[in-house]
């Protein structure tokens, strides 16, 4: 199972009489590509976070890749997180003044799983698969277009080779045109590098990619008293 979730509550510190989460039961094999959708304010992002372990669960059994990680400190969970899990946000979070480059080789800093530097020319072939060209490589990447951002982005959720990819929302900014690039694009890499695919909309439209579509209000107990 790549992610197996038993009894899971939680809620924020600062309004701990506020359920956020409460998942009886859910697991997502590997492999699986599984759309969850739900709206603003549902927890959606509140459950990745817990999953990559950025958030501990109050109550409950949260295992992702055969990992407890209800049982890790927080220390543990952040390794975990740099090693296993690929990440891609909303508003992309590149740092706008580094390079593709740059910005790559940043995120492949933060995993100890492979010891060895990541050569220059790993990830250039890198953003070529991603159809990031020589001209590119070394322009801050506020220059470079909408297209080639979200492109670096997913080369970079990539770099360490992850189990699972995780993608929040990560075409709410994005025009049509766009938003179907970057999913044919995310669809077919998660496909060839055999990952688990856990992405969250709002955006019912993005149903038609995903092979396992679920409801976060079938998920989440907390959904239904508000
Ligand atoms: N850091 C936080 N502190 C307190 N409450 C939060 C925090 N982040 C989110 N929430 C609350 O938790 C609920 C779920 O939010 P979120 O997981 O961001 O939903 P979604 O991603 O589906 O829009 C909302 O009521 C939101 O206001
Ligand atoms: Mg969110």
């Amino acid at each position: 199972m790549a992610i197996q979730l038993k009894d899971v509550r939680f809620a924020y510190p600062q309004t701990p009489n506020k359920t956020v989460l409460d998942i009886k039961h859910w697991t997502v094999a590997e492999q699986e590509h599984v759309f969850v959708h739900g709206p603003s304010g549902g927890g959606k992002s509140t459950l990745l976070n817990l999953l990559s372990g950025m958030l501990a669960a109050s109550h409950g059994e949260v295992s992702v890749l055969g990992q407890p990680l209800n049982t890790m400190s927080n220390r543990q969970r952040d390794r975990f997180r740099a090693d296993h899990i690929g990440y891609i946000f909303q508003q992309f979070n590149l740092i706008d003044y580094l390079d593709p480059i740059d910005n790559i080789q940043l995120a492949h800093h933060f995993s100890k799983k492979d010891k060895t530097a990541i050569s220059h020319d790993d990830i250039t072939a890198l953003l070529a698969t991603f159809n990031i060209t020589e001209a590119e490589w070394n322009k801050p990447v506020a220059q470079l277009s909408i297209g080639q951002q979200q492109r670096i982005a997913i080369a970079r959720a990539m770099i360490n080779k992850p189990e699972l990819l995780i993608a929040d929302e990560p075409t709410s900014s994005l025009d049509q045109q766009n938003r179907d690039n970057f999913m044919s694009e995310l669809m077919a890499m998660a496909k060839d590098n055999n990952v688990t695919l856990l992405f969250v909309s709002h955006d019912m439209s993005l149903a038609k990619y995903f092979e396992r579509i679920d409801a976060l209000s079938d998920i989440n107990a907390a959904g239904e008293s508000h």
